[in-house]
């Protein structure tokens, strides 16, 4: 079982500068709610209700005066600053002591997921017990995303934005893990844009059959 999230939302924010100079973009709003509310809501759904919010150096106010410590959502809210932009993996770095011995999600800031089977994917892939699962979606421009090739409804290969077509199959921001991802994370080293990739970690879980 999946117990526990991270939700990324710290980032630099730069595509939507310069709304994101003074407001971090997961406080912006989507139609009448901030950003944020719909990956915590996405956890809430996979019965998530502890949860690790990574934000920016001096935002972690604004992300209190919103949410709170969760309790008036009947979760458990937690906070951790990422000081710079380090990628995605670096949440399972930071959210070490919060993982402890757990499974973990994670789940970008920015990701609004919706779809008609939602929920009961999300129930179903939180009671795995080990290994990696990721969400797919078919995209017209897989070359900006990390993508999978699907052979046989397994993954036969995992590519950081392709520059020829691999497959339109883009990864999407919600991922699960089991608590090997805090050993795992220790092997990245970053990539040329000095980051440490997701698609690196997800490439580790596919290596070992997860
Ligand atoms: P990105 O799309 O990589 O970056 P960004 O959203 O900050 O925007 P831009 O590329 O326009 O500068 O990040 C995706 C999400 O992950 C977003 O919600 C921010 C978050 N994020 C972190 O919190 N920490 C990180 O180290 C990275 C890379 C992203």
């Amino acid at each position: 079982m999946i117990k526990k999230g991270i939700i990324l939302a710290g980032g630099s924010g730069s595509r939507l500068s310069p709304l994101t100079k003074s407001v971090n973009k997961q406080l912006l709003p989507i139609h009448d709610k901030p950003m944020i509310f719909y990956p915590l809501s996405v956890l809430m759904l996979a019965n998530i209700r502890n949860v690790l919010m990574i934000v920016n150096p001096g935002q972690i106010d604004s992300f209190k005066a919103l949410l709170g410590n969760g309790s008036r959502y009947g979760i458990k809210i937690n906070y951790k600053i990422q000081n710079k932009p380090r990628g995605l993996p670096e949440a399972f770095i930071l959210g070490k002591s919060f993982i402890n011995n757990d499974n973990i999600a994670l789940i970008l800031g920015d990701n609004f997921f919706y779809g008609q089977s939602l929920a009961k994917k999300l129930e179903k892939s939180s009671s795995h017990k080990s290994g990696a699962t990721i969400f797919l979606k078919k995209v017209a421009m897989p070359k900006n995303y990390g993508v999978a090739k699907i052979k046989k409804n397994k993954i036969e290969k995992i590519v950081e934005k392709p520059k020829k077509f691999v497959s339109n199959n883009a990864i999407t921001g919600l991922y699960f893990f089991d608590n090997d991802v805090c050993k795992y994370v220790k092997k990245l080293k970053p990539s040329k844009r000095k980051e440490l990739e997701i698609t690196d970690l997800i490439n580790i879980y596919k290596k070992n059959n997860k």
